[in-house]
């Protein structure tokens, strides 16, 4: 018995038709990334599972119960927790693994500042839903080292996200910004955070009153709406942060007026992973409905020394930060914002076949339009109608049709058609060759 399978829930298959707009997103963000310094990095697609908890942060919803966990193989890191988990892990994401290179090759060795940058799928095991899939793909960039340790370089990032955003032709995107300032301001935050829900947490449902516990910045992004309301009402307004913290984020606020980018101060956004501290910025569209942020990131000081690297006999700090656009995401704000029609892969010559023993120098013909340049198809179907192997060079959008049947064979001929004005003219098979090489370069 014959079985048919589907693609598994969550993940999609991008058809031939749909090639276009990737390379669109991929090309364009490989110019812009050039333009701005950033080198390409690919890193593995899965990596030892204790990098993205010691990263992410055990209690990050993408650690705690989105990892998608590979069984086999042993990790190198011992557990240290004591928990089963599994040794490796599909990457939900590219900043651990980037910062997991950049120690692991001792970049900072050579480099004051490390650009990088990374497009590729990336694994998260959740409930899928429009704009929420279990296979996605990332644009992203992180700047690391010494020279990262800057507000200019915040800054920067927004202005490279949103250049990019632009340059594709969305228009109705907002950025939301927040600081979470220094480590210290953030445990701060966190103690003010406790404090202010101390008496008002008992109310909340079960899961809230262990992030309460665990995680208290969890709670700014909770779902539950009792919880979002509580969140309301504290009225947070970056008290948490020192003076050196609140001085960092005005620079970083300025450097974005001054290059022109709107953003909006949320004091509410945190962001769901561990790692950030100062800046942290989320970049929605409308018309997505609930999964709505199409790009995010932020500063991240303190995991390279976390994961390992940060010589202290370097001079300087370690800076880093980064931001990472949801690659399906962006398309379903440009297709909802715009016809998009972008133009399928165009044929330039087809040649038609008029009888089936003349296959063999077609092929050759084909052959040497190709070796020459020329991007040229035949016909497969063993003599099919002249009307039918047309209709297939209509399909691939043929810029030029040559015809080579008996007659033409017996005169050295063939006959070139140009599939634009449909005017149709003898060449000799000579030069055949030649002249289509030299109609295809003037268009
Ligand atoms: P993130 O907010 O988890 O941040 O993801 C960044 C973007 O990836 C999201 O804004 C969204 O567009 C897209 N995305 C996330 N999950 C899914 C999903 N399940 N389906 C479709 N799209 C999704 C990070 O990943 C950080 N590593 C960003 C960063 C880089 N921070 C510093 N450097």
């Amino acid at each position: 018995m014959s079985v048919k399978f589907s693609n598994p829930r969550g993940t999609a298959d991008i058809l031939p038709s749909e090639i276009p707009l990737w390379n669109l997103l991929e090309n364009t963000s490989r110019v812009l990334f050039q333009r701005y310094g950033y080198q390409e990095i690919r890193t593995p697609l899965f990596e030892d599972t204790f990098l993205f908890k010691r990263s992410l942060g055990e209690t990050a919803e993408v650690v705690n119960k989105q990892l998608l966990g590979l069984v086999s193989g042993r990790a190198e890191a011992g557990n240290e927790n004591g928990k089963e988990a599994p040794a490796f892990s599909l990457r939900p994401e590219g900043t651990a693994s980037v910062v997991r290179a950049y120690n692991q090759y001792d970049m900072g060795r050579e480099e004051f500042l490390s650009k990088l940058f990374y497009i590729g799928p990336m694994f998260r095991g959740e409930r899928p839903q429009k704009g929420r899939l279990r296979q996605f793909h990332q644009i992203g960039a992180e700047a690391i080292g010494r020279g990262a340790d800057h507000p200019l370089l915040d800054a920067e990032m927004i202005v490279l996200a949103t250049h990019i955003l632009k340059v594709l032709g969305l228009k109705d995107f907002k950025v939301y910004i927040n600081s979470l300032g220094t480590s210290q301001d953030k445990a701060r935050f966190a103690l003010w955070l406790r404090e202010k829900l101390k008496d008002k947490i008992l109310s909340l449902n079960e899961e809230c009153r262990v992030q309460y516990e665990r995680n208290v910045f969890r709670l700014l992004d909770s779902k539950d709406p009792d919880c979002q309301a509580m969140i309301r009402e504290l009225n947070i307004a970056g008290e948490h942060l020192s003076s050196g913290g609140a001085q960092y984020f005005r620079e970083v606020c300025s450097a974005l007026d001054a290059a022109g980018v709107p953003y909006e101060i949320a004091p509410r956004l945190v962001r769901g992973l561990d790692y950030y501290t100062h800046t942290v910025f989320e970049i929605t569209s409308s018309g997505l409905g609930s999964q709505d942020a199409i790009g995010a990131g932020g500063r991240y000081n303190g995991l390279i020394e976390q994961l390992g690297g940060g010589d202290r006999r370097q001079s300087g700090l370690l800076g880093a930060i980064g931001f990472a656009l949801g690659m399906e995401r962006v398309m379903l704000a440009l297709a909802s914002q715009t016809q998009l029609s972008l133009p399928a892969v165009a044929t330039d010559v087809f040649v038609v076949c008029g009888q089936e023993e003349l296959e063999p120098q077609v092929f050759g013909l084909v052959n040497e339009l190709r070796m020459a340049g020329v991007g040229a198809q035949m016909d497969f179907g063993r003599g099919r109608p002249l009307k039918k192997q047309f209709e297939q060079a209509d399909r691939q959008s043929a810029k030029f049709v040559i015809i080579y049947g008996t007659d033409e064979a017996s005169r050295s001929m063939v006959g070139l058609k140009d599939m634009s004005t449909r005017e149709q003219r003898s060449v000799s098979r000579d030069s055949v060759v030649d002249e289509v090489q030299r109609l295809c370069l003037k268009n």
